[in-house]
């Protein structure tokens, strides 16, 4: 089930233009946010990984009538007839997103039940207390049954939430709770990515009630009723930033017309302190890079947003990997999130790890071998480290890229990438390629 591998050749310099895809972490929360209502709503812009049948299948469970055409990325749901509220654990596994579907089905129905602790990427210990304490907060009553979490609310109830830290999924869970909360909540130090602001808009769409406050405060007044939506995904920043960081380690030079620089500043100024020559399009839409051949070494440390992204770490510490000097990158989002370094280093990357900062000394080369990706960004660093090396990469953890990325091979292939997928066995209970409509309901 989880077997499959990339293959990465040395490639030529990476030239051409790219579209980006939807984005991942925006489209999984926006089909959870579907629950809070009843009816048909479409949306567009969304990418066939293999994350986002998982969220499909859940809400079919819950007896959404799902039919996602994938060549138009159109994704219709009609959730009239939503009948369950439970996740098992075998789902709850598949994706850590599935803890999203807590706050909209506590809005809903008044009552989750969950069998053991979300899945995702192995990146850090990657606790749900956020989630499960500020819900309490508003009135949910939660208690384990066996090996399953309860919560039962008769009615949620607004409260001031204070983030410890500004989780992205718990401040969407609770937005969307608190979209039919009675009373207005404040959640202070929320989350500012732009994927829980594209999540916002289409609540918004929906009727609800919502208010941002400078620096991070979100406001949510909740409302009776939510309106089925028609609503378009945000373009992936991370998969613009990691097209723009594979053609940096190639020497290439490469424009993607829908990336949205606003979303990416952090990563922009890095790539140029680095010396790649970075154009902007009118109105901030569209990227162009240049690539250097001389590449400095740069440093910096993940944060929330605006900050480095921490999804983006990976990727460019395969590219600082191979450039002139010494580059010091420090995690800070979470514990455990330098697998790939160790993975790196097979190729010949100069890196010691100390504590959450990797130290990394550019080398000349790095040379092709046989290596794991153990979570979504992995895969793209070994693919970036593995465009530049000599000789013949692969890279084990096919399951990883398919769940983040919406054939991400083939855009990188057009551009000249010598990237190629290699599936070993075809369970398409795993990863479906294309949902059948529901007889009767082809089209919602
Ligand atoms: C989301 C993104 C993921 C990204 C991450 C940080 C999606 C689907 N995934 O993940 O790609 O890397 O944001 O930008 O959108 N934490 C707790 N308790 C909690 C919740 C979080 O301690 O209840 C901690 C985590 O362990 C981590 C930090 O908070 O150290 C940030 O996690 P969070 O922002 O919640 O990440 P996700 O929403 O899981």
């Amino acid at each position: 089930m989880q077997n499959g591998y990339l293959k990465v050749e040395q490639s030529p310099a990476s030239r051409g233009e790219v579209a980006l895809s939807g984005a991942k972490n925006a489209v999984l929360v926006t089909i959870a946010s579907l629950i809070l209502t009843t009816g048909k709503s479409v949306l567009y812009n969304v990418p066939a990984s293999a994350d986002v049948f998982e969220m499909i299948e859940l809400l079919r469970h819950f007896g959404a009538v799902i039919f996602f055409d994938t060549e138009h990325h159109q994704l219709f749901v009609d959730t009239t007839l939503l009948h369950a509220w439970d996740v098992s654990g075998a789902m709850m596994k598949k994706t850590r997103t599935s803890i999203l579907v807590m706050g909209p089905l506590l809005a809903r129905f008044g009552k989750v039940r969950i069998g053991g602790q979300p899945g995702g990427d192995a990146i850090g210990k990657r606790p749900i207390d956020y989630h499960l304490n500020n819900f309490a907060k508003m009135g949910v009553v939660i208690y384990h049954e066996g090996d399953d979490l309860c919560a039962d609310v008769t009615k949620l109830i607004a409260a001031k939430i204070v983030l410890e830290y500004p989780s992205v999924g718990a401040t969407e869970n609770i937005i969307m709770a608190a979209t039919r909360a009675q009373g207005t909540t404040k959640i202070i130090n929320a989350a500012c990515e732009p994927e829980v602001f594209n999540l916002i808009a289409c609540l918004t769409k929906m009727g609800a009630n919502i208010k941002v406050e400078a620096p991070s405060t979100i406001i949510v007044e909740g409302v009776d009723v939510l309106h089925p939506v028609e609503h378009t995904i945000m373009f992936d920043r991370l998969e613009a930033g990691s097209l723009l960081i594979a053609a940096a380690a190639t020497g290439g030079e490469i424009y993607i017309p829908n990336a949205c620089a606003d979303v990416l500043d952090v990563v922009l100024l890095k790539l140029e302190e680095m010396g790649h020559a970075i154009t902007i399009g009118p109105n901030n839409i569209g990227i162009y890079l240049k690539s250097t051949q001389s590449p400095r070494a740069v440093s910096l440390k993940t944060g929330p947003y605006p900050q480095f992204p921490t999804d983006l770490q990976a990727p460019m510490m395969a590219l600082q990997s191979v450039a002139c000097g010494i580059s010091v990158i420090e995690e800070t989002v979470f514990e455990s999130r330098f697998h790939h370094a160790y993975e790196l280093m097979k190729m010949g990357a100069a890196i010691k790890i100390e504590h959450n900062k990797a130290i990394i000394t550019g080398v000349d080369k790095l040379h092709g071998a046989e290596v794991v990706a153990n979570d979504i960004r992995a895969t793209m660093a070994l693919v970036v480290a593995g465009l530049a090396a000599q000789g013949t990469t692969t890279i084990a953890g096919l399951h990883h890229w398919k769940r983040g990325y919406d054939a991400l091979e083939n855009k990188l292939q057009r551009l000249g990438a010598k990237v190629t997928v290699h599936e070993e066995n075809h369970d398409h209970s795993f990863f479906p390629v294309r949902p059948e409509p529901v007889e009767g309901n082809e089209r919602i």
